[in-house]
């Protein structure tokens, strides 16, 4: 067997951790996770450091080592709230800069540099200036999920948990919604506030179809299916409930139902499942590559070296700061 590190007071250490894994994480996985788990959270310590992790990280980052899991809208709340000096953001590249932008002063480490998103990638600065050439007058409403630089000439951000608030609060009749297009179909389909929207898409949900959903719904008895918003609109039509990752969980946590299909990233299913051992989830397997390329290894070297560190360039950083600042006050 390969020496993993994996020494008796790592064992006792990590043994809670791996009580509620075991179902989601093999053993012969957790030989090389536990160690680095244990390196992890020692340091974590001395750092004075804090770990955000969305509900997309594999189950050894979420449950072994995160100090704050949620959606994108908690985790902005959240990096708000937390006093560690550094904050490590389990997550992709847009929600390191969210925490940067409302932490100025702290350094905020993204494992891995190149954990983007298909959305954020799909509208830059300049787009955004011409969409407002061509609808003069009307506010630009944008999803967290885009660059500082979209964020900057944005008026007021949004999650995917917070959208239709955010677009009906602003008490105008129309908005440039981007870059989603599903979630701004989603949210026009709820308002009779005019959405102008943008051909984003996520690379992970676009991929689920209507006739995948119902397929499940015959193989599988009794299925609650919850779908995120970013899905194609015949994936919406299917589902019972629609909401952010956080709006699933928490669905899934009241209501309790016994089986249960989440149409989203699929590491999402084994968090949940490690948590709620009673709840059956049926799981189509569609990864975030983005979200994938963090790992404990990068994790335990960002802690090690505090890099790679977010840096926000000064002139985008105020105005940017502004249009999430105001999301995070018209969605108390
Ligand atoms: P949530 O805010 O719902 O967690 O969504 C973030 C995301 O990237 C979904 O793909
Ligand atoms: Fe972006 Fe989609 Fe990955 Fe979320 S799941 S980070 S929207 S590419």
């Amino acid at each position: 067997m390969p020496d993993t590190g994996f020494a008796p007071a790592v064992r006792v250490a990590t043994q809670p951790i791996f009580e509620r894994l075991k179902r989601v994480v093999p053993e012969a996985e957790w030989l090389f996770h536990a160690p680095l788990i244990a390196r992890i959270n020692a340091l974590k310590e001395s750092r004075n450091a804090v770990i955000l992790a969305h509900n997309y990280q594999t189950p050894e980052i979420f449950h072994g080592v995160a100090d704050i899991v949620g959606d994108s809208l908690a985790l902005a709340r959240q990096a708000t709230e937390c006093d560690a000096e550094v904050i490590v953001l389990a997550g992709v590249h847009f929600m390191a800069e969210t925490a940067k932008l409302l932490n100025p002063d702290k350094t905020v480490l993204i494992p891995d540099l190149g954990a983007g998103c298909s959305l954020a990638s799909s509208i830059t600065g300049a787009d955004v200036r011409a969409l407002r050439r061509r609808y003069p007058g009307v506010p630009v409403v944008s999803y967290v999920n885009t660059s500082v630089e979209v964020k900057a000439e944005t008026d007021v951000c949004c999650t995917s948990s917070n959208a239709l608030g955010i677009v009906e609060a602003l008490g105008v009749p129309r908005v440039i919604f981007l870059p989603d297009e599903y979630l701004a179909k989603h949210v026009a389909r709820q308002t009779e506030v005019e959405i102008i929207p943008w051909h984003g898409h996520c690379e992970v949900h676009e991929r689920f179809t209507g006739a995948e959903i119902e397929g499940f719904r015959r193989g599988f008895a009794g299925l609650a299916v919850l779908a995120h918003p970013e899905c194609p609109p015949d994936v919406l039509d299917a589902a019972d409930y629609v909401g952010s990752t956080q709006q699933m969980i928490d669905y899934v946590e009241e209501r309790r139902p016994a089986r249960v299909l989440l149409v989203t990233e699929c590491s999402m299913s084994d968090n949940v499942a490690a948590a709620h051992p009673d709840i059956e989830f049926v799981r189509p397997c569609n990864l975030c590559p983005h979200m994938k390329r963090i790992t404990l290894g990068n994790i335990l070297t960002a802690l090690e070296t505090l890099r790679p560190a977010v840096e926000i360039a000064p002139e985008l950083a105020e105005p940017a700061r502004r249009a999430v600042a105001r999301m995070l006050e018209l969605s108390r």
